[in-house]
């Protein structure tokens, strides 16, 4: 992964701005009030995404927002919410009724339409966040984005054909054998060598870049075998291409348990699809939760940065939830352009605003906006 694009210095940014819904309005709204203040030199362009258009229009993610991310040099995602329906459930909700409408997360798709295969999640404790787990968290999740468990390869029920071809070929799980096609699921977890390779590239060259002395490859390899024996094993190749940075790896069972012991000990993390998904949620609320999770989802071509919390109904429009979490993966935006003075300036204006402790939105015990928080920031920079 380049962890910058190649856009030349200078230019004026095109950058696809996708509020979604609920809290995402709001967070994108505090995340401008920093970028503005900053006079990137860029055009903010709005695209639809979400729930609304799939009512409106059965697409949650429709063709012009598809053509506007092809046009971009980047995106700015504030958050959907989503409802996993089945078209028979559709018929249940009356904007839907005859329809015959299946929802598709739009981000999952988008992730995958962009081949958006690193999904980059910094974890830093900033001082004074009373929210932190311990203080000197400073570690970063690089997840694989596009494939795993994730592939979108899903039965339910299963199609006999397939049904017969798994009996003949798998031998040591036929307790499905005498079930009905309708009584199970499947979902085919799929990882291949490409996918694997740049995502443990991916995680090693940022080591380098950074400064970083570890890579640690979290994985299953003891008993998902096939796909998480195929990840470690590529894993440990890519590593002999970088002598100066230490590679080890734990079973994501294990981890979980010394990231909380230890979290000190780790730097850069690497994963495949769920497991990375489920260590970065951990990750996040140990240096503060959902407010301060940014995450930024890049190709080679495009890279959409958003915050990892979803849209929280119960917040929406209130202008109460923290916008740290987007304004920080405005600032990782910042750096995948190239404008890494930019950044830079944005995340000491964030560590500063934290340390300070006078401006607190509710989930750091204060009862300080989302804007107030932003302007604050955006008068430190
Ligand atoms: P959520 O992340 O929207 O919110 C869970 C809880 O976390 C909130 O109720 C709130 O207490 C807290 N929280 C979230 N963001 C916060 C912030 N910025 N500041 C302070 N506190 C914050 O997760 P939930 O409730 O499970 O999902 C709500 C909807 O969002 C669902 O429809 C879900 O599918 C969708 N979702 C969308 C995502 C996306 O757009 N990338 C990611 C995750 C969920
Ligand atoms: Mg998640």
């Amino acid at each position: 992964m380049s962890v910058s694009s190649l856009k030349p210095q200078g230019k004026k940014y095109k950058i696809a701005w996708l509020p979604g819904d609920g809290i995402g309005i709001e967070v994108l709204e505090a995340a401008k009030i920093v970028l503005d203040k900053l006079q990137l030199n860029a055009e903010y362009i709005h695209g639809d995404i979400g729930w609304e258009f799939w009512c409106k229009e059965g697409e949650a993610f429709p063709m012009r927002t598809i053509d506007l991310l092809g046009s971009v040099d980047a995106a700015m995602f504030g958050a959907i919410t989503s409802k996993p329906v089945k078209a028979a459930e559709a018929e249940l909700v009356p904007e839907l009724k005859g329809k015959g409408m299946v929802y598709r997360s739009p981000i999952v798709r988008m992730r995958q339409l962009f081949d958006l295969y690193t999904c980059l999640r910094p974890c830093k404790a900033y001082p004074g966040n009373p929210l932190n787990f311990k203080t000197e968290i400073d570690l970063v999740v690089f997840r694989e984005n596009t494939e795993g468990l994730y592939a979108g390869v899903e039965f339910n029920p299963v199609p006999q054909e397939l049904k017969d071809t798994l009996l003949k070929i798998s031998k040591p799980f036929t307790a499905f054998k005498d079930v009905p096609l309708d009584q199970y699921a499947l979902t085919c977890k799929i990882n291949t060598k490409k996918g694997s390779e740049r995502i443990v590239r991916a995680a090693f060259e940022y080591a380098k870049k950074y400064g970083r002395k570890k890579v640690t490859v979290i994985h299953k390899a003891n008993v998902v075998r096939a796909t998480e024996g195929l990840f470690l094993e590529i894993a440990k190749e890519v590593a002999k291409d970088y002598p100066g940075i230490k590679c080890d790896d734990a079973n994501v069972d294990a981890i979980c348990m010394w990231l909380l012991k230890n979290p000190m000990n780790y730097e850069v993390l690497v994963a495949t699809n769920l497991f990375g998904d489920i260590i970065s949620d951990l990750c996040a609320q140990m240096v503060g939760g959902l407010g301060f999770g940014c995450s930024g989802n890049i190709g080679t071509k495009l890279a959409v940065f958003e915050p990892t919390h979803g849209s929280a109904p119960k917040y929406a429009g209130q202008y109460k939830v923290n916008p740290i979490a987007t304004i920080l993966a405005a600032k990782m935006m910042l750096t995948w352009l190239g404008e890494t003075e930019k950044a830079d300036k944005v995340e000491r204006a964030v560590a500063a605003i934290i340390k300070e402790g006078k401006i607190r939105t509710y989930d750091m015990g204060g009862t300080n906006t989302t804007l107030e928080m932003a302007e604050a920031i955006a008068k430190k920079l």
